[in-house]
């Protein structure tokens, strides 16, 4: 005698077996949005400190305003064409009186996301 004991079980019960058997495969098609998500504020700060405070002070209580040869960070923020996207085409590109600084496209990014941070707080 042939049962099949899949038609014994209740309707919901096959449902979720079958939303089960396709999980791994949208795992895999559907790029997690935590990995996906590479820009970092706070590695964006680290950068900053490191690499932008000589000339730019980067935030309320960070150093760097010894030399105010450079707009702060906040003042940056607020300008009316700092977002995301033009600060990442700033920093992919070379200045006259900024200095090189290599940055890998994940840290222009976290960098940029940190300045755009700091419009938010007042
Ligand atoms: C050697 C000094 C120096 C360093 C280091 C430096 N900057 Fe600057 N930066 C400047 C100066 C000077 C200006 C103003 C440029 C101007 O007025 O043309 C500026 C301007 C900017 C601006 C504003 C551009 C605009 O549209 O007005 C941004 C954004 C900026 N810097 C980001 C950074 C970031 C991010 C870093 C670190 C990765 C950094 N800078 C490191 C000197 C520096």
């Amino acid at each position: 005698m042939n049962i099949n004991f899949a038609s014994y079980l209740p309707e919901e019960q096959k449902m979720k077996q079958r939303i089960f058997a396709l999980a791994p495969i949208f795992s895999i098609l559907l790029p997690s949005p935590l990995a996906a998500q590479s820009a970092d504020p706070s590695i964006g700060r680290h950068l900053a400190e490191k690499q932008c405070s000589v000339c730019h002070k980067i935030g309320a209580s960070a150093p760097g305003d010894k030399t105010p040869v450079a707009p702060s960070f906040t003042d940056i923020s607020r300008m009316p064409s700092a977002n995301e996207l033009s600060l990442k085409v700033f920093l992919r590109s070379s200045h006259p009186k900024m200095p090189n600084i290599i940055l890998s496209p994940e840290e222009i990014d976290s960098v940029a996301s940190f300045i755009v941070g700091l419009k938010e707080k007042k």
